[in-house]
């Protein structure tokens, strides 16, 4: 009989993520109901908020519980069906696939994918995944980019900065990335089009954008806070926009997040910073997806995907996210594309 491997949290992480903080489970896999599909998962997207998930802090979906499995985004096969709408063999994306081998997914909140020729499979759970929605409304809906302004991206080699940024560059902005490592910073200059890149590791951030961006920041696509984003915040002009997209220097802490120490820049600059969350945008994935596929097919979008192998790695490889050692969308292989 088929079993189903699955990570369990087994308490909430102090700290960094630990491989003790889940437990490892295999169970028989239910019989299904009418209207239900099994999935075989093949990719696993690990997220900078699967550590959030983890925690019990304030936020935008119920904290994952102690015995639950962990959640998490996947693409899979269906391996057999009792819906009408869709076959074995279909390509899917389970509404919370989990961290498992095969999920039980419900047909209403399945989504079939249609895998576009060219475009490898990984593509939609980054660029043309949630990964792409965050780049692009953050930075068009929040943002609100216009030509010739100035535009500072923090993790901007990570997966949503490196869209966001080269979004930017379409929109006419000049385009500064923050980023760990000469390597990172070479690729946002050097393949991706960006005006510049600080890597934060080897320079001092401040200096440096006051360099790369002599009339100032219009917008702040913030990935990270902290020291990175006090130094952005605090050479943001008049009427400047912080786009919240995550504060990830923080996410492996208790506690309140503290924000930029100039709290009254905000009133005498008349600047606004918003956070957003990218289900808010679900239902206008379409446009996000339209504009993204054109850009891709005009090479005008590049993306990096980091697959690592095996779902029994995805707790380590977590971790990747906080130290930087992964290179673009970070992703399990939990089997083999059919
Ligand atoms: N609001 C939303 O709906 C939404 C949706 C998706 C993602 N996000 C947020 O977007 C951000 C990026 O997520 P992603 O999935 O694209 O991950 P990612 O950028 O591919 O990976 C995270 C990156 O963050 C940087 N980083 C980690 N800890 C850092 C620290 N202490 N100081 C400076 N940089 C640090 C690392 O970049 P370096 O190698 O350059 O150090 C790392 O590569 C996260 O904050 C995430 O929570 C928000």
């Amino acid at each position: 009989m088929t079993k189903n491997g699955k990570w369990v949290l087994r308490h909430r992480p102090q700290a960094a993520l630990v491989e003790t903080d889940l437990d490892w489970v295999q169970e028989a896999l239910p019989e299904l109901r009418d209207g239900e599909l099994l999935v075989r998962n093949i990719y696993l997207s690990l997220d900078p908020t699967n550590r959030i998930w983890m925690s019990d802090r304030e936020q935008y979906l119920p904290p994952v519980q102690i015995g639950d499995t962990m959640r998490g985004t996947t693409i899979g096969v269906v391996e057999q069906s009792r819906s009408d709408r869709f076959a074995p063999g279909d390509i899917v994306m389970p509404a919370m696939g989990g961290w498992q081998d095969y999920t039980v997914s419900p047909e209403r909140m399945t989504r079939k994918l249609n895998v576009a020729p060219g475009i490898p499979l990984t593509a939609y759970l980054s660029v043309l995944g949630p990964t792409g929605l965050t780049a692009y409304f953050g930075l068009l809906d929040i943002g609100q980019p216009k030509e010739g302004e100035t535009l500072v991206l923090s993790a901007a080699a990570g997966a949503v900065g490196s869209i966001a940024g080269q979004i930017g560059k379409i929109k006419g902005c000049h385009v500064v990335g923050i980023a760990g490592g000469a390597a990172k910073c070479d690729w946002l200059t050097e393949e991706l089009g960006f005006d510049g890149a600080v890597d934060y590791k080897a320079q001092e951030v401040g200096a440096a954008l006051d360099r790369l961006c002599p009339t100032g920041i219009d917008i702040d696509f913030e990935n990270v806070g902290g020291a990175i984003m006090e130094a952005v915040f605090s050479r943001l002009n008049r009427n400047g926009r912080m786009i919240l997209c995550g504060l990830i220097s923080a996410y492996n802490d208790e506690g309140p997040v503290p924000g930029p120490a100039d709290f009254g820049r905000i009133l005498m600059q008349r600047l606004t910073v918003r956070g957003f969350i990218v289900i808010d945008y679900l239902a206008r994935a379409g446009e996000a997806f339209a504009d993204l596929g054109r850009w891709i097919a005009e090479g005008r979008i590049k993306w990096k995907d980091h697959v690592v192998p095996g779902l029994e790695k995805a707790p380590d490889s977590l971790q990747l996210l906080f130290t930087g050692q992964h290179d673009g969308k970070l992703l399990i292989r939990v089997s083999d594309e059919p």
